[in-house]
């Protein structure tokens, strides 16, 4: 399967975790992980599957990772499988009221992210999906790479 996963960073969590998946499939797998400035669209020829990932900055993925998205010509992500994460805080370990209402109003990365793959063309594998970091420069939370890299197995094995 060809495979290409595309993030972008601020503090390198992200990037941490595109990379662990990365090396998590490389062996079955011609897999890629390229950050957004590094993205060519040609790398989509013959793609099966697209994983594209983002912080969580104010309930949305970074400009980056949207721009490159959304400058993708329609239908350009058909016939490819594609998944969407992100990095994010544990709401649960914050214990605010109002953010906690302004996460449910708003939510995370990764949906926004999903809809953009969808809206390509892509055809969905996987829910959007968050990976948890500790605080706004990382690390990121005891587990979450083994979760990451059983996460993109998972979608590396549909064939
Ligand atoms: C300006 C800013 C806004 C943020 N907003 C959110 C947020 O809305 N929800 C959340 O869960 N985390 C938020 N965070 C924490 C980021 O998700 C965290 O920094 C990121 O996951 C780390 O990944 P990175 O190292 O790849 O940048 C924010 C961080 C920054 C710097």
């Amino acid at each position: 399967m060809k495979v290409l996963i595309v993030y972008d960073s601020a503090f390198g969590n992200t990037e941490m975790i595109a990379l662990a998946m990365r090396d998590a499939i490389t062996a079955n797998n011609e897999v890629s992980a390229v950050r957004t400035g590094d993205f060519n669209p040609e790398m989509l020829k013959g793609l099966d599957l697209l994983v594209a990932g983002s912080p969580t900055q104010k309930f949305r993925p970074l400009k980056n990772i949207s721009d490159l998205l959304n400058s993708l010509p329609r239908k350009s992500l058909a016939g490819v499988r594609v998944a969407a994460f992100d990095t994010r805080i544990d709401i649960k370990k914050v214990n605010n009221k109002a953010l906690n209402f302004m996460v449910f109003i708003f939510g995370y990365a990764a949906k926004p992210i999903h809809r953009l793959l969808l809206a390509k063309g892509g055809t969905a594998v996987a829910d959007p999906e968050g990976f948890f970091v500790e605080g706004t420069n990382g690390p990121i939370t005891m587990g979450e790479s083994e979760r990451a890299k059983a996460w993109v197995a998972k979608l590396a094995g549909i064939h």
